[in-house]
């Protein structure tokens, strides 16, 4: 089974970007404990991080056929981007939404979700365990399908 991992916009400053907010790891960090979890549960995982919107699209659309499920942190995207939500709904691969922070204490813009009623979840506000948790709810409901 293989499981992508898409991290959106300013991911890559995680550590140095609003800490009490987003935590102290880095990306790199999380990704090696995303790895961690995959192993035990063995799968493969594969990293991609972008700041622009159009190369997480396209990133998705080269999924297709490739890949068993996504978990994607698309960001600020999340609350924005049609074109995200297009390419999943066009390559229909099952997804996890995730973000670090519970996005719904904050802003009110932050509470609205391009992805989530196209998602098969949405975990919100364990940090970087957000990853771990898709990543194991993500294999379970794959794993069910498979046996259904
Ligand atoms: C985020 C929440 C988003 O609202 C924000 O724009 C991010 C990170 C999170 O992981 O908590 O960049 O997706």
């Amino acid at each position: 089974m293989i499981i992508n991992i898409i991290h959106g916009p300013n991911l890559n400053m995680l550590s140095k970007r609003e800490p009490s907010l987003y935590g102290s790891l880095t990306l790199d960090e999380i990704n090696n404990l995303i790895l961690k979890k995959a192993h035990s549960l063995n799968v493969s995982v594969d990293f991609f991080q972008s700041n622009a919107e159009g190369d997480i699209v396209s990133k998705i659309q080269n999924l297709y056929g490739e890949s068993d499920g996504i978990i994607i942190n698309a960001a600020a995207y999340t609350h924005t981007s049609i074109a995200i939500r297009d390419a999943l709904l066009a390559v229909n691969i099952p997804f996890v939404e995730v973000h670090l922070s519970n996005v719904y204490k904050r802003e009110s813009f932050r509470h609205f979700s391009y992805l989530s009623d196209i998602a098969v979840g949405v975990i919100a506000g364990f940090g970087f365990k957000s990853y771990e948790l898709a990543l194991e709810a993500l294999v379970n409901y794959l794993t069910a399908q498979e046996q259904a």
